[in-house]
């Protein structure tokens, strides 16, 4: 089996920032795309902030961290993901869209390449019918923010080849996380017991149960998670949440996943969390008055 030594990383914003950061570290030379040339810039800023933070806090040491920028080369061109071994797409959380680039990746990466989608929800199985090698087709899930997170969750399509799981899966083990595997159901595993909490919390808030304040307290100290349900929501980015929760709702059939109108509003408002500077909570503000 052809060992993995590149990666494209298709989507520069939260998640692909920090998955070419961790790919970097741990020895790929890794091709950063974006068609935005903003989101490139500020995806070299937060991988330097946090090498910055991890080498002040004396967990990286000066040298690991040059070789591993020297590793990364940030791009809006596709093309030049010609040699890859693997692309890891995280793009907008949109069926339509995805499909479009990996269409596009099919014909520009070499026939032995894994193309992996980050999707929080979408159907690997329909992302794979897009393409003409299905059989390298995978769900590839980090958690937020990924250099931190543990767990990888993966996703194999109805035609995901034993070969393709099998190098996906030593790869997460590489970067060093903890592997679980989901059958191919709207939300996988995580987001489909996390998203229905989260859209339950803004039920919550929209029903006038309690404050914003209230709620995040009341689940943190309530139930020991070290962030409220709101607060984590402006984290992942609410219109993320709002994508997940439509796919949950069309893909599993049940009105129990329909998103709250609240969350719905917030991000026709352009209220998208913290990404933004406003979500649930206001960021341009000092912390007084969130949740504790
Ligand atoms: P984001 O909004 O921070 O970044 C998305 C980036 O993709 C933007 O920079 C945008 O310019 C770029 N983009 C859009 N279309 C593109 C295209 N055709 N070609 C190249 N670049 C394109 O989104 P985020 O939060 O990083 O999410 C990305 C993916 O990761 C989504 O599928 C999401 O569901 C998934 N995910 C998100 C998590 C979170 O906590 N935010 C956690 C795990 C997965």
């Amino acid at each position: 089996m052809e060992a993995i030594d590149s990666v494209g990383v298709v989507g520069s914003g939260q998640m692909g920032s920090g998955i070419a950061q961790l790919a970097a570290f741990h020895g790929l030379n890794v091709w950063l795309v974006d068609i935005d040339p903003d989101a490139l810039s500020r995806a070299a800023k937060s991988i330097s902030n946090s090498i910055h933070r991890l080498i002040s806090k004396g967990h990286l040491s000066p040298d690991v961290h040059t070789k591993a920028l020297g590793r990364l080369h940030y791009t809006s061109n596709l093309e030049e993901l010609s040699t890859v071994d693997i692309v890891i797409e995280a793009i907008v959380e949109s069926e339509d869209v995805k499909k479009k680039l990996f269409i596009q990746l099919d014909k520009i990466t070499k026939r032995s390449a894994i193309l992996a989608s980050n999707t929080s929800s979408i159907s690997i199985t329909r992302l794979a019918s897009a393409v003409s090698r299905p059989r390298q087709v995978i769900g590839m899930h980090f958690m937020n923010p990924p250099p931190i997170m543990k767990l990888v969750e993966i996703i194999r399509g109805e035609n995901t080849s034993d070969e393709t799981f099998s190098k996906t899966k030593a790869l997460a083990e590489r970067f060093g996380k903890i592997v679980v595997c989901s059958q191919d159901y709207a939300g996988f595993i995580v987001n489909r017991i996390l998203m229905p909490m989260i859209n339950e919390a803004f039920f919550t808030l929209y029903t006038g149960v309690a404050t914003k304040e209230d709620i995040d307290t009341g689940m943190k100290l309530g139930t020991n998670h070290p962030m409220g349900p709101l607060e984590l929501a402006d984290f992942i980015g609410l219109d993320v949440c709002l994508s997940i929760m439509r796919v949950l709702h069309v893909g599993l059939g049940d009105s129990k996943y329909a998103p709250c109108p609240l969350l719905v509003r917030y991000v026709d408002a352009g209220r998208l969390g913290k990404k933004r500077g406003i979500g649930v909570y206001d960021y341009s503000k000092p912390k007084k008055g969130r949740a504790k």
